[in-house]
């Protein structure tokens, strides 16, 4: 069956009092809308109509992707009005409603749902709540089959007293939804076409309504205001959480755990408190991340330790390669196997090979060094003369003395040593000694200056 799905993402969000459109309100990292986009795609749909209309460019802009097609609610004047919008562009036999600002329902849950959808039959997504004030209330019938939603602001006392909820979501036989949505009216207290008044209409039609429920009401909880959006980051978190903890990742604390992006996990890795995981992150096993670091689109190889408060992004750690404490490694970082980041110590665009070691307050950028050479406390690369990048390459089984300053571009060879203090512009041949600093010279009986007395 073929299937297209329409986002309502054209209210305003009044409540949120931002000039940012309330879909694009982030939850880890991506905006409500994308996340909704994200479990559409994984449908597999035709086509995934998006309606607009507070904020409409901004929004357009920074979602616009070829599957998308965004249709224009110039007016919002009720969610049967909004899917309308979207009318003149459905050709599907089946189409399946979201909400721009209800972004965790999940994917498992919408196959539940669309398995309910036929031409005889609509797909209702129900939550049953101990507390349903302000949703749409599902009157069922002697029989206990659905005949109608009455919306709160239009039930009697009786209605309201129905715990069972409207979610909104809604799949339905894409023939009729043109003639259903015609006949709508906005005769309510609201004074706005509901999309929810499609369900008396197809009863009255001889359709089935179908209902399902999410696994959790979590999934199907929109954001109007920064509470409610608090509430679903950290309910996403503590999901993506257990989901971790499911394929072998110990979290010190679930609660003190973030994930803004996509992450994969081998066995056996340990994450401790405050850690931030951005982008596309890559954790193979037996990975150690000590507390406090932000890892951001990296890759790290079975066995990498990183020590608190490293903030790493761009990088490739190499097989039992480690990092930290106070590490920043910067875009274009790979540390091949076993080679070693110490504190306070910055890469940028620099290669260190396989036992390589940079222990100590050290500046490394674009910068290709050769296995197991040593790299001394305080050395910096000089590789920006004001105008220009240019590359230091050290061969393997190089030594750096202490606080060097090595100014690209420069090249010392395999073996190399340079003296402590060096400021080495020339290149080191292999296992050559590089002095590159003033000579100590002794004063004998030198007198301190004294502090001159005011009156
Ligand atoms: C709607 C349902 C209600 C359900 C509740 C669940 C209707 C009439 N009512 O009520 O049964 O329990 O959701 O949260 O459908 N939108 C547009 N254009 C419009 C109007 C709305 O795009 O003209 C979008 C909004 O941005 C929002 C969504 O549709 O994302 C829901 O609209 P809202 O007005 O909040 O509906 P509710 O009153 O909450
Ligand atoms: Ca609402």
């Amino acid at each position: 069956m073929s299937l297209e799905i329409v986002i309502l993402a054209a209210g305003q969000g009044t409540r949120m009092r931002s000039a940012l459109p309330k879909v694009l309100h982030p939850v880890a990292g991506n905006s409500m809308l994308g996340h909704v986009i994200h479990s559409a795609r994984k449908l597999d749909p035709q086509r995934i109509h998006v309606v607009i209309g507070h904020g409409a460019e901004v929004v357009r802009e920074r979602l616009a992707a070829d599957d998308l097609n965004f249709v224009l609610q110039d007016k919002q004047l009720g969610t049967g009005h909004a899917v309308a919008q979207a009318l003149p562009f459905l050709t599907a036999e089946n189409v399946l409603i979201l909400y721009g600002d209800v972004p965790l329902i999940e994917v498992e849950t919408l196959q539940r749902l669309l398995k309910k959808v036929s031409p005889e039959q609509l797909g209702l997504l129900t939550v049953t709540l101990a507390d349903p004030t302000g949703y749409g209330r599902i009157v069922r019938d002697a029989d206990g089959k659905v005949a109608a939603i009455v919306e709160h602001k239009d039930a009697s006392d009786a209605e309201k007293a129905i715990c069972e909820g409207n979610t909104g979501i809604l799949a339905v036989p894409g023939a009729r939804l043109a003639d259903w949505l015609g006949r709508l009216s906005n005769n309510n207290v609201q004074g706005e076409y509901y999309l929810t008044d499609v369900i008396e209409m197809a009863v009255k039609d001889g359709l089935v309504v179908a209902t399902e429920q999410p696994h959790d009401a979590m999934e199907v909880q929109g954001a109007n205001d920064r509470k409610q959006l608090a509430e679903l980051e950290r309910h996403y978190q503590l999901r993506e959480g257990r989901r971790l903890m499911a394929l072998g990742v110990t979290l010190r604390d679930p609660a003190r755990f973030d994930v803004r992006g996509e992450v994969s996990v081998g066995r056996d890795v340990l994450i401790d408190i405050n850690v931030i995981l951005e982008g596309r992150v890559i954790i193979e096993d037996d990975v150690v991340i000590g507390p406090n670091c932000v890892i951001k689109d990296s890759t790290l190889r079975k066995g990498v330790v990183i020590k608190a408060n490293s903030h790493i992004e761009g990088a490739v750690l190499g097989e039992g390669s480690d990092a930290g404490p106070f590490a920043r490694l910067r875009p274009g970082t790979v540390l091949e196997a076993r080679a070693h980041v110490g504190n306070f110590v910055e890469l940028k665009n620099a290669h260190l090979g396989e036992g390589a070691k940079a222990g100590h307050l050290t500046y490394l950028g674009d910068a290709e060094i050769g296995a197991r050479t040593n790299i001394g406390a305080g050395t910096i690369t000089c590789n920006y003369d004001g105008a220009n990048k240019w590359k230091t390459v050290l061969g393997e089984d190089v030594f750096i003395g202490s606080n060097n300053s090595l100014v690209a571009p420069v090249d010392i060879s395999d073996g190399a040593t340079t003296a402590a203090g060096s400021t080495i512009n020339q290149n080191v041949d292999k296992s050559q000694l590089a002095i590159a600093r003033g000579r100590q010279r002794n004063v004998d009986g030198w007198k301190r200056p004294v502090k001159i007395k005011k009156d």
